[in-house]
């Protein structure tokens, strides 16, 4: 190997270990919309809500899927993600149904909020926020990033499910789980 080489691979060595080492800073951008959700994720409840006139799914990675397990908190690496689509309506504005009387989903989706654990992270948020090791994040219909605020995000999940970590549907599909 040529010195200049040699003096190449040490830097990006030292570069990666440096990288591998950046801190934890709070915040969504913590959470990143793996661009294969859709085709890897796997669909855990769906939830007609005629009030929004929407189809609200609830999916969860592979990995958290397999190892969730009743009465435990959920596995380090869980993303949920609840993504909502429009219900087809009728001529006067009421959700069409199918032939089980489930609403008919308009393609694509409106909203996608996400929620993911990891250890380490939580660290400096007030315990009036702080959600264990989640963070929350908000993305628009087409996966891209939606910076509107959080905040409410960890209030409302930590005052309503600090007990069943800080999930609601995934929570409740793994304790019913055979
Ligand atoms: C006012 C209370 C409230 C607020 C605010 C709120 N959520 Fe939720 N969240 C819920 C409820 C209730 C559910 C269960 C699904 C439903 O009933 O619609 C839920 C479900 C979820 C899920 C699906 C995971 C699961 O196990 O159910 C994710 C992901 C999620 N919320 C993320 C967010 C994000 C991101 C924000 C902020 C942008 C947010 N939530 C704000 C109450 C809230």
């Amino acid at each position: 190997m040529t010195r200049s080489l040699l003096a190449a691979v040490v830097l990006l060595a030292l570069g990666a270990g440096a990288m591998a080492q950046t801190p934890y800073r709070p915040g969504p951008h913590n959470i990143v919309l793996p661009a294969d959700w859709q085709a890897r994720f796997i669909r855990t409840i769906t939830v007609d809500s005629a009030a929004r006139r929407i189809i609200r799914t609830i999916y969860v990675n592979p990995e958290a899927f397999a190892a969730a397990r009743p009465a435990q908190p959920l596995p380090d690496g869980t993303f949920l993600i609840m993504a909502d689509q429009r219900a087809r309506l009728d001529a006067d504005g009421t959700p069409l149904r199918d032939s089980v009387g489930r609403f008919i989903p308009e393609p694509g989706w409106i909203a996608i909020a996400a929620q993911q654990r990891n250890r380490g992270w939580g660290e400096g948020y007030p315990p009036t926020l702080r959600n264990g090791e989640w963070e929350y994040a908000r993305f628009n219909g087409d996966g891209s990033r939606n910076n509107g605020p959080v905040e409410a995000c960890f209030t409302c999940h930590l005052v309503t499910r600090a007990q069943q970590d800080f999930s609601f549907g995934f929570w409740d599909f793994v304790q019913a789980r055979r």
